[in-house]
Formats: structure tokens, C-alpha cells, sequence
């Protein structure tokens, strides 16, 4: 099978890397912004010589960000193409949209490496929900944030200086925002919980609050107590919708998650039959995202279409029902929290069992009056 590639960056050369010691996958074209002689005859600037190239089956997506991959994307399931990408901004934003232009147009769509980089998760998810029901996921899906979490629980260390060496790294995204704040977890939540409940989630219905304003007195303090804090992602069918959130949680020193070190990632799915499964490996990196953009391809070799589910309900985002205690710092303490404090720890305190809806709902306002306040959930 011919293969037209968008983007040659890092993930774009571990694709040619793996497709190089293959025989059925020819990577024939690539699409690139600049001239680079070492890809010969096989470089192109127009997607309309991909797109427009009866010899290429698959197209996958490697540029990143929404435009114009979006526009990429569409084109190449309009003229009959399978499409692979590794771009969760584009999947999630414009989930309907694509899911259906494959379904019109009779072609796969598939996207495992946006989903924790090179763990199988999407595909794992997709054979699990043919024979049992998901009654919950999530866990850890960003590197960055787990290695920031990783270093500051390991050593004191400041949470700026812990980001940059991340940077270095090259484990966050371009803008770490992204990473720190939630958005990126976020965007494969929404693509992760539409795949495991068949659902149409908005990914800006989804509330989160990031690890931005972690101190290094903020662990200490969950040491003490015996919790490591995670950045999690949880996703669970509920009354009228599913309940979907991202927050720091602290959970209990002697559970999976706390166990998870420096840039890897967690994530689980539970069946109603099965119980759990949990997915640990490199959520991002050359290889580790290559490897998947790959192996979508065998599985479209091998005959798979269409997306993970076909099933696809608009679905609200439920956290009225959930609950469970948060440590909160602030230096501006109001009426709300005072009301359910329970217990105070250090600088912070710790409250009664509050729903997850007005509890975020009221970090999200806190914020804006005290800048550095901290909330995590209590498992
Ligand atoms: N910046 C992301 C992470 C890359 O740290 O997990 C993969 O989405």
C-alpha cells in the first residue's frame, strides 16, 4: 500500500524509519513546507499531488495543529483515501465532522497515536466495548505533567524550573499551556470517552484545572498525609450524559498511578464484566507515535474501516453526581469553602464531599480572585 505523508518532522521520520523495513507499506510522497533535497522526488508542496494520486491508499497526518490539517484531513477522505493522524487537537475539535466524511466516503479514519502516543489504548478500548459495556476511563494522559508531578514528589524542586527541564526534554508541547493547564489531556478525553460511550461530547464541556499552581509545599504536605498528586482524567457513564473531568488528585501512595514515574503514562479503561485494564507506556515521542501511525496502517491493510465506534449520541457533561473531598489552597478563603471545610492541612484545607461540578465550577472562579490557589480531588 502507497503511503502520501503530511508533515516530516520527528514523528514523520520514525514513520519513514519503520515503513522502510517493510514491504508492503511505501511511503511515495510527503507533503513538506520547505525544500528537503534528502527526500528527492518524493517531496511535494501541493496536497492536491497526494489527494489527487490514484496509487496512494493511505494519507496520514502528521503536521499538527488544526489548519490546515482539518482541510488536509477532509480532502483526502473526500477523494477515497484512508486517513491516519497522530493530531488529537483536530480529531477532538472536529470529531463529527471527520467520523461521518469516513463514514460517507467508505474509508478509515484512525487515530491511536493521538491517544498515548505509542500505547495501543483506542484500539484496546475499541476490542473491549465489542464484548463488554465501559463503565469508566482515564488515569494519566499527559507525559509532561506526570514528570513535573514525578520530579517535584522526588526532590524539591520549583515547579517553573521542573517545566523547563521538560522543555528541554521535549516532552511539552510547543505551548506548554497546553500540557500544564489540561487542555491536552482534555482533547484526548474527549476523543477517548466518545469512542468508550459512543458518544458526542464538545471538548469545551469538559472542566479541568490544571498543575500550574503546584507548590513544592503543596507535596510535602500530600506526603505527609501518604497521597502523591496526579494530573487525572476521568471519564463515567452517569444519569443523563457521562461525567467527564480532568483535575489534580491526590491518590493513595500504594495505587497504580502513584507508582507511574518520570514522562509515562496510565490509562484504564473498566469493564462491567472484565473489571480493569490498565495501559502503561510512552505517551508521546518518535517512535513511540510512529509505532502506532503504523500500526493503523496494518490494521487498514488488514481490512479495518470506518472509526473506532460508528455510534455517535450528542451527549451533555454530567458532574452533578459526582463527589469526593479536595484539598484547596487559597489565600482568599470565601463563604463556600469555609462552609465545607472539614479539616485543615498546613497551608491548605481539606473539605467534606463536594460535587465535582460545583467544585470546578468555583476553582474556576477562585482563580480569578486568587491566582495561585491549588485544588486537587481526594480518591
Ligand atoms: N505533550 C504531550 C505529553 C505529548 O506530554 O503527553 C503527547 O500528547
Amino acid at each position: 500500500m502507497n503511503i502520501g505523508l503530511l508533515g516530516c518532522g520527528v514523528v514523520g521520520g520514525g514513520i519513514m524509519d519503520f515503513c522502510t523495513e517493510r514491504t508492503d507499506l511505501h511511503v511515495t510522497k510527503v507533503l513538506v513546507r520547505r525544500e528537503r533535497p534528502e527526500l528527492g522526488e518524493r517531496a511535494v508542496t501541493d496536497i492536491g499531488a497526494i489527494t489527487g494520486d490514484d496509487d496512494i491508499g493511505i494519507v496520514i497526518e502528521v503536521m499538527g495543529g488544526l489548519h490546515p490539517a482539518y482541510e488536509y484531513i477532509c480532502q483526502a477522505l473526500r477523494s477515497g483515501k484512508h486517513v491516519v493522524t497522530a493530531n488529537k487537537a483536530v480529531i477532538s475539535a472536529f470529531y463529527p465532522e471527520l467520523t461521518r466524511l469516513a463514514a460517507e466516503n467508505g474509508v478509515a479514519l484512525r487515530c491511536t497515536a493521538a491517544v498515548g502516543g505509542g500505547i495501543p489504548w483506542l484500539t484496546n478500548l475499541e476490542r473491549c466495548k465489542r464484548l463488554d459495556a465501559i463503565c469508566e476511563i482515564g488515569g494519566i494522559m499527559n507525559g509532561t505533567t506526570n514528570f513535573i508531578m514525578d520530579a517535584m514528589h522526588a526532590a524539591p524542586v520549583s515547579f517553573p524550573a521542573i517545566l523547563k527541564q521538560a522543555q528541554e526534554l521535549g516532552y511539552a508541547e510547543a505551548d506548554p499551556s497546553a500540557d500544564i493547564d489540561g487542555d491536552d489531556v482534555r482533547r484526548k478525553l474527549t476523543i477517548s470517552a466518545n469512542v468508550a460511550f459512543d458518544a458526542l461530547i464538545r471538548e469545551e464541556d469538559i472542566p479541568m484545572f490544571g498543575i500550574r499552581t503546584v507548590t513544592d509545599g503543596d507535596i510535602r504536605t500530600f506526603q505527609k498525609h501518604g497521597f502523591v498528586c496526579k494530573l487525572l482524567a476521568t471519564a463515567k457513564a452517569a444519569e443523563g450524559g457521562v461525567c467527564a473531568y480532568i483535575e489534580p488528585t491526590l491518590v493513595d501512595g500504594h495505587e497504580l498511578e502513584a507508582a507511574v514515574p518520570k514522562n509515562f503514562n496510565l490509562i484504564t479503561y473498566c469493564g462491567e464484566k472484565i473489571g480493569r485494564h490498565s495501559f502503561f507506556g510512552q505517551g508521546a515521542g518518535r517512535y513511540p507515535t510512529a509505532f502506532n501511525a503504523v500500526e493503523d496502517c496494518l490494521d487498514i491493510l488488514a481490512g479495518k474501516s470506518g472509526f473506532y465506534t460508528d455510534v455517535m449520541q450528542p451527549t451533555a457533561v454530567r458532574n452533578g453526581d459526582e463527589a469526593h473531598p479536595y484539598y484547596v489552597r487559597t489565600a482568599c478563603p470565601d463563604e463556600f469553602l469555609r462552609s465545607i471545610t472539614v479539616e485543615r492541612w498546613a497551608e491548605g484545607v481539606v473539605t467534606a464531599c463536594v460535587s465535582v461540578e460545583e467544585m470546578l465550577r468555583w476553582s474556576r472562579e477562585q482563580l480569578k480572585k486568587d491566582p495561585a490557589c491549588f485544588v486537587a480531588g481526594i480518591r
